[in-house]
This record gives C-alpha cells, structure tokens and sequence, in this order.
C-alpha cells in the first residue's frame, strides 16, 4: 500500500533558484535563508521518498487567462522546466508517476472534487525551487513527482476549508493504491508577501508565525481564515499559503513537528519551511492529557 509518511511546506521565491543555479547559497544575504533548509537535505536522504505530491501555483506560465484551473493534476510521464524570460533553469526534468497520478485524479473526482488532468505542462520556479531547496543541486531529482497546481493568482482561489478537504481526499486515494510507495505531501508557496502596489514588501512576522504554530497538533483552524484576512494581513500574494493546507489535510487529524525555519529577508518574501509527519489516531495524545488533566 502507499503511504503518506510526511508533509514538508516552503516558498518558492525564484532568487532562491537564482542562488543555487548561481552557486550563491553562502553568501552573506543568502546563507541564512538556506541555513534552514540544511536539516531538511540530510533528512530527506534518509526518508528516501518514491513520490512527492507537489501543491504548487502555476505563474501565468503553463496557463494564462485563457485556462485558470482551479485544481489541476500532473498525470505525465514528465515534466520540462520553463522559461520564465530567462532560459528554462538549469535544472533535471522532473520524472513524474503517471499511475499514482492517475488514481488520484480517479479517486478525488469520484470523491466529487472536480479536478483538471494535466498530460502536458512545462513547470515554473513554483515547483522548481522547491524540489532545489530539498535537494539542492543535482544531475537527476532523486523522487517522482506529481504536480498538483492551484489557482492562487486569479480571483477567485480556492478557500483553504476546499484546500484542506482536497487534502483528505488525497490521502484517502493514496491509501487505496496498492503498490508500496513512500509518499510525501509538499505545500508550497507564501509566507506573507505582496509584489505589487503601495503595500509591496509588506511582511507580517507575528502571523506567519502563528500559521506555522497551528499546523502542528490537531487544531483545525486554519482552514477557517477568509480570503480577505490573507489579503489584508500577509499581503496580495500571501493566498498562496491556501497551498500548505493542502499538505496539511492529507496528514490527517494530528501532525507533530521535525523541524521549522523562518527568515526574512529574502527577495520579497518571507521565507517559511516546515516539517511534519502524521500522528497516527492510536498514537495521539488526547487533548485532556496533553495539558496534564486526568481524562
Ligand atoms: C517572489 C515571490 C513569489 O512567490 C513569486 O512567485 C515571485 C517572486 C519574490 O519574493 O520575489
Ligand atoms: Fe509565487
């Protein structure tokens, strides 16, 4: 059987890609930024995943206003990086799992999410960076990858209660494939940030930290905050973090912590890291205990 053994959330800021293609990682501006990711590398070695499940925004790349998806599944046998006005990064195509892909989009659409199937698509530095932070810089990525792109750049983006229950539905395809795969969940994009406008550079610190807070345990309040709330508090591009809810629901009910990264400055972008695993249901401590009472 397939099983989901982590959640792992970041941004996706190009200059980061800027800075691994460019060998520009230890510099003064950057090392801290990347710092954080350290633990994560060595730690992704040994978890030896088969499959990445990777929520990602496309940026008006493989879609423009003529296509906007609001969930859509990479079921390719590959993936080839963009040209984003640059030439394509440098970096390895991305092999992706046509028969898990599959399944999922089977099982989530019976489960009436309606998602759009995906048998071509170039990939932006949405997907991109993310795969170079985890892995840094090398001659193959060493996982399948399945792209799952969400519309977070045209009104209207999904809410983060869809985001979440999207999530439980993937799991629940993932469970239900019969080949043995070690399966992580990535959610990508954010934290607080916004490109445009008299607001831009805006970063708000306090509540991308509380975000980061309530994804561990089995509060379930994040899938609650409106799309307005993004937008007044972490900025016009801040919605991408609908995208770690993604991740988040298809951990299941309670999730501890492995490690969790914060820094800014970084480009425009306050860049957020976390790592999770799922607690299974016959291992969670109950609230009541949790806080010392006698339940
Ligand atoms: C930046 C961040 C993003 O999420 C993005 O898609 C593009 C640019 C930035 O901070 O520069
Ligand atoms: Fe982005």
């Amino acid at each position: 059987m397939a099983r989901i053994t982590a959640g792992v959330a970041c941004s996706h800021i190009p200059a980061l890609g800027v800075a691994v293609d460019f060998d520009k990682t230890e510099e003064a501006y950057w090392k801290p930024a990347f710092a954080g990711f350290d633990w994560t590398r060595a730690w992704e070695k040994e978890e030896k995943p088969d499959v990445i499940i990777l929520v990602f925004n496309d940026h008006a790349t493989a879609f423009d206003m003529k296509f906007i998806p609001t969930f859509a599944i990479g079921c390719a046998e590959s993936f080839t990086p963009a040209d984003e006005g640059w030439g394509p990064r440098q970096v390895p195509v991305v092999q992706g799992h046509p028969d898990l892909a599959w399944h999922i989009a089977q099982s989530c659409i019976l489960d009436e999410f309606d998602m759009t199937i995906i048998n071509e698509m170039e990939v932006d530095h949405g997907l991109t960076v993310p795969l170079s932070m985890m892995f840094g810089k090398v001659d193959a990525w060493p996982v399948r990858v399945i792209p799952l792109a969400v519309n977070v750049v045209t009104y209207p983006p999904p809410s983060g209660n869809r985001c979440w229950a999207l999530g439980e539905a993937i799991a629940k395809a993932v469970a239900s494939f019969p080949e043995d795969l070690n399966v992580q969940v990535w959610g990508t994009g954010g934290m607080s940030h916004q490109l445009q406008g008299p607001r831009a550079g805006l970063i708000n610190k306090e509540w991308d930290n509380r975000f980061l807070d309530q994804l561990v345990g089995s509060t379930d309040a994040l899938r609650h905050i409106p799309h307005i709330e993004y937008l007044r508090e972490t900025g016009s591009e801040g919605i991408e973090m609908v995208m770690w809810l993604i991740m988040r629901g298809a951990m299941g009910k309670t999730t501890e912590m492995l490690h969790r990264h914060y820094h800014v400055p970084a480009s425009n972008t306050a860049v957020g890291h976390i790592v999770l695993r799922p607690v299974a249901e016959s291992d969670a401590v109950p609230a009541n205990d949790a806080q010392g009472v006698a339940a």
